[in-house]
């Protein structure tokens, strides 16, 4: 089964994916909305096909989510994987591909949806952090969750120093949901997440 990514930034969590041996042949491309942005150079240094679609190159939201459907389906993958993809897509597309998308984000959800995740958890006395990946369903960072994992609040920590450990587990975790996605053992069923089969109700399987 084949993935195609998406991502906006220097794309880390992109490398953890072109970096696993069992996933690599399964990558069938990115598309990137930023011009420039790290992630296509680590395309071009793996040589997988790479696409920039410009946000900013498109008179409305609804133009831009139109031209990067027609791109996704296109390319017609399995799955669809956002690897820090910083653009948020309307209710109509968000429908087409419900199911078939998944999203991973730098809190322990639902709590901290949207920015600045670790800064608001440290603000807030926290004492762990982590990382969530769900699916993305037109609900902002609010689809199913498939896997998360904790991470330890030191009292040292800034926001940097904690999205650096967080982002360790990031890319450790987000191989191994895609692994799974690719042998066909993850699936969204009736607003539920299952696997091998069975309705999953911990996010520690990964
Ligand atoms: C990660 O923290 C990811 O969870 C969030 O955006 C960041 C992207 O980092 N959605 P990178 O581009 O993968 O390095």
């Amino acid at each position: 089964m084949s993935i195609l990514v998406l991502a906006s930034g220097g794309g880390s969590n992109f490398q953890a994916l072109l970096d696993d041996a069992d996933l690599r042949p399964h990558l069938r491309g990115l598309i990137c909305n930023r011009p420039g942005a790290g992630c296509l150079e680590r395309a071009r240094a793996s040589g997988l096909a790479s696409q920039v679609l410009d946000h900013q190159g498109f008179e409305s939201r609804q133009a831009f989510d139109e031209a990067l459907a027609q791109a996704i389906l296109d390319i017609n993958p399995d799955w669809i994987v956002m690897a820090g993809f910083m653009r948020i897509l309307g209710e109509p597309f968000m429908r087409e591909f419900d199911g078939k998308m998944v999203n991973i984000h730098p809190s322990l959800l639902p709590k901290y949806k949207g920015l600045n995740t670790h800064q608001r958890a440290l603000d807030a006395g926290d004492t762990h952090a982590g990382v969530s990946v769900h699916w993305a369903t037109a609900e902002l960072d609010g689809g199913p969750l498939i896997a998360q994992r904790s991470v330890a609040i030191e009292p040292s920590d800034d926001a940097s120093t904690l999205a650096a450990r967080v982002l360790q587990q990031e890319h450790q975790v987000y191989p191994a949901v895609c692994r799974a996605l690719t042998q066909g053992r993850l699936q969204m069923k009736n607003g539920t997440t299952w696997l091998d089969g069975q309705p999953m109700d911990h996010w520690d399987r990964f």
